[in-house]
């Protein structure tokens, strides 16, 4: 369980908070959900409570982060990695930048941990599995696409099989099929037992994976509840975030005067239609 109760957080030189009196749970097994317009704290958020803000990188913090029951305050960096891991919202920050190949970017990260090579071979095959990276595992990390560095990135957060996840957009860069796989990986990784923080504009994605949502504005939490409530607010359009497309689907609908029958049955269509195109 990750608990930040209370946290405001101005970074170095900044003349006002980013992040302003943050609390929020994140239990064992959740995937709890991020939006936000840009600028309104969402990186942010993910930094504090992975535990870089501000230990690695400065500014005031206050309030407490606490990592199954025990206050973080005082604990080194590398002490925080091995229970929280972060995946930041640009893939090219994530490399390690020694790694030559996929394969060692991947292995990097549990190689690190004191783990049995057996066990880092046994995850780094796992995780180039789950995202259907196998035919990269040979190129240089620093030159495939942004894309295939995303998923990289994400395969080398999974073989630490971390307790807690933090991920912040993590398939921005990704089409459908890849972002397919994130949101697959996920959900597996929060049924294991992780405890998963995902900021994503994909709000169709948050709607498949999420437990809970939250809504930042301007550094504050301002929507906070099951997904399908805080997806389907119509206040969340005015905080400059897009609808669900079934949100937006029934709201079309009712707009043009069909029936709530007529709706949803256009909206089973819908369904079925994008499910088959996915498992295609
Ligand atoms: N290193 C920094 N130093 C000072 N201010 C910063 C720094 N990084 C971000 N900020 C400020 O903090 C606020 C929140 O930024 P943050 O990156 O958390 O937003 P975001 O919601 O992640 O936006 P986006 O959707 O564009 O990624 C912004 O006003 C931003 O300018
Ligand atoms: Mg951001």
């Amino acid at each position: 369980m990750l608990i930040l109760e209370g946290c405001s957080y101005r970074y170095a030189g900044a003349a006002r908070p980013s992040l302003r009196d943050v609390s929020l749970t994140l239990r064992d097994g959740e995937v709890l959900g991020v939006v936000g317009k840009s600028e309104a704290g969402k990186s942010t958020l993910c930094l504090v409570a992975s535990g870089l803000a501000p230990r690695t990188l400065g500014g005031t913090l206050s309030g407490r982060v606490l990592i199954d029951g025990a206050d973080t305050a005082g604990r080194a960096m590398h002490e925080m990695a091995t229970e929280v891991a972060i995946g930041f919202q640009n893939p090219g920050t994530q490399l390690s930048g020694v790694a030559t190949t996929v394969y060692e970017e991947v292995a990097f990260g549990p190689m690190n941990l004191g783990i049995s090579r057996e066990e880092v071979l046994r995850r780094t095959e796992a995780s180039i599995d789950a995202l259907a990276i196998r035919a990269l595992t040979q190129r240089d990390p620093q030159r495939i696409s942004g894309g295939q560095q995303q998923l990289v990135a994400i395969a080398g957060l999974l073989a630490l099989a971390p307790r807690h996840l933090i991920l912040d957009e993590p398939t921005a860069q990704l089409d459908p099929a890849g972002t397919r796989l994130v949101s697959d990986a996920i959900e597996r990784l929060a049924a294991a037992g992780a405890s998963i923080l995902v900021v994503e504009q994909k709000v169709d994605l948050l709607a498949g994976i999420c437990h809970r949502v939250l809504a930042v504005d301007e550094g504050r939490v301002t929507l906070e509840g099951a997904a399908a409530a805080v997806l389907g607010d119509p206040t969340l359009h005015a905080l400059g975030v897009a609808e669900p497309s079934t949100v937006r689907l029934r709201r079309l609908g009712s707009e043009a005067g069909l029936s709530g029958q007529a709706i949803e049955g256009a909206l089973a269509l819908a369904t079925s239609q994008s499910s088959r195109v996915n498992d295609a």
